[in-house]
């Protein structure tokens, strides 16, 4: 197969920060797979008391790993770990380490950045936009650089309600930001509509690298939400609980049992193996485009957002509804209950049913875990899940209208061969089968259960049916002799 994207990584040497996270294994994994990189350096932090080569060692013996492991057995000899944390001054790289960068990398993917909703201002703003000009500034020492592609969000700009691949302005430039006192009064103010530090540290982040004048070959990629992947390297591998994936996660198992009611609405998911296509396009695409330009400085940064909601919109109605299709075929055996919620819409109602469906059960399990010996964790977990819901609120009733004409100009560059290579394009995508496939990925790499339970599981769940069934017995019986208690004490008075 030719495919000209993969041939622009030729003997290329790529940098990737963030390869430890959810999309840089992704987008490592693709790279080795298809692309004839030289060498991946992957920018890694010491963490937890294990150092930089110790989680790597592990991150690598991972199923996302085993398809690659098969076809090219020795890929670990491509990558080459650089210690660091993006935050420090010089990001704390090892002079021979900065060196090494400066005289080889071609091409660098910056996807390293807290995604914390709630992470302090401060921090956020270190390792979002401190990092991101510490990572810049490395890059425009960089001898044989080719290109730079900063990864994003597309909801940057969410206080906005129409996104257009386009530099908006925003309240405090990075420099300013840098003066301000951090507490929480003057956090709130500077962050005028923005919902949480995540969102507007990546917006004031896109506005430094617009400002900036490193005038390096640099764009600006602008992913949704994004889950599990539809084929590469196998259809559902995911590995965390963000976003809607912890919702689903949380009904599956039996411990969430009422969610806000946005049906109607559209959740913005993107496959991840789709998105790392798309990101890799998106490098080509900069690449081409300063080689083009003859080394005279383009004038900005392109941005490409990438939506679903555009060609094929997924309802929240939808994807929960179908997730529930498959739980009723395979539910999971660890379930804690019969996985089923009940929708609020105003958020008074839903404190009630919180109250009713989670903190008394709750409650009651901490009480039996105290009379095991146990410490108690229920009601903690549902208050930690619970603002989790209430951070995605934003995200999940508001709407917004997404412009993506960047990225499907980008598709249409694209020949034949690289559409199959590096497919991202959602038109006409197959949510029903892609939905399935999230199911059973959240069940095996989230849930850690394979399909031989699934009778098991089966049983279990009818038990709780029969449960159900005899408590709801219970309450209408208990209802009715009740009121009809009263009324008899009411003739008799
Ligand atoms: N996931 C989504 O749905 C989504 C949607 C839109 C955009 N994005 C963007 O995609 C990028 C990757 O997101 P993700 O989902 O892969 O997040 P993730 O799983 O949380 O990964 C974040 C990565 O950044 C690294 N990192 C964080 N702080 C660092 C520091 N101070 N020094 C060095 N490395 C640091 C983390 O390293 P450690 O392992 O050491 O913590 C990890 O490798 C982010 O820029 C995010 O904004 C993600």
């Amino acid at each position: 197969m030719e495919s000209s994207i993969a041939g622009s990584f030729e003997n290329g040497v790529v940098l990737i920060t963030g390869s430890t996270g959810f999309l840089g294994k992704m987008l490592t994994e693709k790279l080795l797979r298809c692309c004839p990189v030289n060498t991946i350096a992957i920018l890694v932090r010491g963490k937890k008391g294990l150092s930089a080569s110790q989680r790597v060692e592990d991150i690598y013996k991972q199923t996302l790993f085993d398809r690659l492991r098969s076809e090219k057995p020795d890929f670990t000899e491509s990558i080459r770990i650089i210690d660091g944390h993006l935050e420090e001054s010089s990001m704390g790289l090892s002079s021979s380490d900065r060196e090494w960068l400066i005289e080889n990398v071609n091409f660098v993917f910056h996807c390293a950045a807290t995604i914390k909703f709630n992470e302090p201002l401060e921090l956020a703003s270190k390792i979002n936009i401190q990092g991101t000009e510490n990572v810049m500034k490395l890059a425009s020492q960089m001898k044989n650089l080719k290109g730079f592609v900063h990864v994003s969000t597309a909801y940057s700009h969410c206080p906005r309600s129409v996104i257009k691949e386009e530099f908006y302005n925003v309240p405090i430039t990075a420099k300013e930001l840098k003066n301000v006192f951090f507490d929480e009064e003057s956090c709130l103010k500077v962050m005028e509509d923005w919902p949480n530090t995540y969102t507007f540290t990546k917006a004031i982040t896109e506005n430094m690298i617009l400002t900036n004048g490193n005038h390096l070959p640099i764009s600006i990629f602008r992913p949704s939400i994004i889950g599990c992947t539809k084929s590469e390297p196998e259809p559902g591998w995911l590995e965390n609980m963000n976003g809607p994936t912890g919702l689903v996660t949380g009904v599956m198992v039996g411990f969430l049992r009422t969610v806000p009611n946005i049906g109607s609405n559209i959740t913005d998911i993107i496959p991840a193996d789709y998105t790392v296509n798309a990101l890799i396009s998106v490098m080509w695409d900069t690449v081409n485009r300063h080689k083009q330009s003859n080394g005279v400085p383009l004038e900005e940064p392109k941005i490409y957002n990438y939506v679903s909601c555009v060609e094929s919109p997924l309802t929240w109605g939808r994807y929960i509804r179908e997730m529930h299709d498959q739980y009723y075929v395979a539910p999971p055996l660890q379930s804690m209950w019969y996985g089923f919620y009940i929708f609020y819409t105003n958020l008074m109602v839903g404190s009630i049913l919180r109250f009713f469906l989670h903190r008394i059960p709750g409650a009651f399990m901490d009480l039996m875990l105290i009379l095991c010996g146990k410490s108690p964790k229920m009601l903690r977990m549902y208050k930690k899940t619970e603002n989790m819901i209430d951070l995605l609120y934003d995200f999940s009733t508001k709407q917004w209208t997404f412009d993506n004409s960047n990225s499907r100009e980008l598709w249409s560059l694209l020949s034949k061969d690289d559409r199959e290579m590096f497919r991202f394009s959602l038109d006409d995508f197959d949510w029903k089968s892609y939905i399935k496939s999230y199911y059973y990925g959240i069940r095996r790499h989230v849930l850690h259960e394979d399909l031989s339970n699934v009778e098991k599981a089966t049983s279990k769940n009818r038990q709780y049916d029969i449960m159900i069934v005899i408590m709801v017995a219970l309450v209408v019986y208990g209802t009715n002799y009740f009121c009809r208690a009263t009324f008899l004490l009411d003739a008799y008075i």
